[in-house]
């Protein structure tokens, strides 16, 4: 950590770096102690941020299409090149084991390099018009055009590849783009500022503004900024989508989500250790971390016992450390919060089949059965390494214990039985199934985002292209 400076970070203001009117202070959470100090940028520097970007929206959106892959495939390139400090930074500021922090910078290169790709393929169609009399001698162009300058919020715990998810493919469509990124974790998000300070972008194309939430609602209400695309908690999601009904909102929140054990699976140990792993990685602090796990009762005695040694084998501790597999949470009041409601389910009847207890920012891994489904373990999201497990009489009732929530991100079904699967798949209220593992797995360039609770629109590069733009259609002579 000797290359953290006491200057504080500059924040990055219509593309260019500049100290604040005020400083915060990043921790990192698995000991509290100072990692950096971040500009914060005052009232004035906002507006300018916004005001530039409504300024060049036009001129960005004319841009040929191989100059926007050209800035994107630089990003790509130079995140690469800056691997190992940036897992450093994602690391210090998140307290994700350095492992998972390399994994998030790697796809975050992937994510650019996926935009740079979409960004020259990104085109309309033509559509004949003359399949009823009306449209008879006349066809249709329908092509994209940015709504206008995205706003992009991002959450603490994937500090840079959510982030990387927003500016992506708002530069592959020619959208300026102002992130906020969360207050907890700014400093790869501030990288990635000085990253895109080194392509030839103009000038208020894009901002990285590490304020502080209270900041939100204000740049949520700005109409130059048409387009919100938010990833974080339910309460806040929806209200931002319910302050601004005529904007384009998008909303990637929560879930709890469900891995299905049925029969069939052949290797209960492997589903066992994947679903242990991805159940409490990165402290759990993953929308789409496994926390409801339903098994078929057939396999229910040979499974749980795997499932309880899986869990028993992760290590917790200094996410420098490269033994530890799970690290802290993001402050002790969401530790103290998942202890309190791991001990709720079990004053309801719950067993803990292991952990249950927490150190400072570090909760134990934790296995949990008997939870009534009116715990909060089980029906809210934990963002904690709790794992609640029940089991299923059949395949039907595990995939309608699933549906038994108000979230619906993702949800993983261990089977190999192809008509399950297509079962699953058509009957799952989710936003994504996923056969053969557990429901954390996300390729970057997939569709994701949920249903019901869990949010509105798609992320996935080519889907965020889209929901950042409008159709326009023109009705040409066809001849
Ligand atoms: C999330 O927590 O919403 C994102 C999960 C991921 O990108 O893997």
């Amino acid at each position: 950590m000797d290359s953290f400076t006491p200057r504080p970070r500059p924040a990055w203001v219509a593309g260019l770096p500049e100290q604040g009117t005020d400083t915060l202070v990043v921790h990192h959470p698995y000991d509290g102690s100072e990692v950096a100090t971040v500009a914060v940028p005052g009232p004035e520097q906002v507006e300018r941020a916004v005001a530039t970007a409504a300024a060049v929206a036009r001129e960005f959106r004319r841009r040929p299409a191989h100059q926007h892959a050209a800035v994107l495939d630089h990003v790509s390139r130079a995140l690469a090149e800056r691997a190992e400090e940036v897992a450093e930074i994602i690391t210090a500021e998140s307290g994700k084991p350095l492992a998972w922090s390399a994994v998030e910078v790697e796809r975050a290169v992937s994510v650019f390099r996926i935009a740079a790709e979409e960004a020259v393929r990104f085109d309309g169609e033509l559509r004949r018009l003359d399949s009823t009399e009306a449209g008879e001698g006349r066809m249709a162009m329908v092509r994209r055009v940015p709504h206008g300058p995205v706003l992009g919020i991002a959450p603490f715990n994937f500090p840079l590849n959510l982030v990387a998810h927003k500016v992506a493919p708002a530069l592959a469509v020619g959208a300026p783009i102002v992130v906020k990124p969360a207050p907890r974790t700014p400093l790869s998000a501030l990288v990635l500022g000085e990253i895109l300070a080194e392509t030839d972008l103009p000038d208020g194309s894009f901002s990285v503004l590490p304020l502080g939430n209270e900041a939100t609602s204000a740049l949520v209400a700005d109409p130059r900024l048409p387009v919100v695309s938010f990833t974080g908690s339910v309460p806040v999601g929806w209200s931002i989508a319910e302050s601004v009904p005529r904007k384009q909102v998008v909303l990637e929140l929560g879930g709890n989500a469900a891995a299905v054990v049925l029969a069939d699976w052949p290797d209960l140990a492997g589903a066992a250790r994947r679903i242990a792993t991805f159940g409490t990685y990165q402290g759990g602090q993953s929308c789409i971390a496994v926390q409801r796990v339903i098994v078929e009762r057939a396999v229910a005695s040979r499974f749980l016992p795997l499932l309880e040694q899986a869990m028993r084998e992760l290590r917790t501790g200094d996410p420098y450390d490269d033994t530890v597999t799970v690290g802290p949470v993001v402050d002790e009041a969401a530790a103290e919060r998942i202890v309190a409601w791991i001990e709720e389910a079990v004053s309801a009847g719950a067993r803990v089949l292991c952990g249950g207890s927490r150190s400072g920012t570090t909760v134990e891994p934790t296995l949990l059965a008997d939870v009534p489904p009116t715990a909060k373990v089980w029906a809210e999201e934990v963002f904690g390494p709790v794992l609640a497990v029940s089991v299923a009489d059949s395949a039907d009732e595990a995939f309608a214990a699933v549906n038994d929530s108000r979230y619906g991100l993702q949800a993983g079904v261990f089977t190999r039985d192809l008509p399950l699967a297509m079962r699953a798949s058509e009957e799952l209220e989710v936003g994504g199934v996923i056969i053969g593992d557990v429901p954390s797995y996300r390729a970057d360039a997939m569709p994701y985002g949920g249903v019901k609770d869990s949010g509105v629109g798609r992320e996935g590069v080519r889907s965020a292209m889209a929901d950042f733009t409008a159709v326009r259609t023109t009705v040409l002579p066809a001849r």
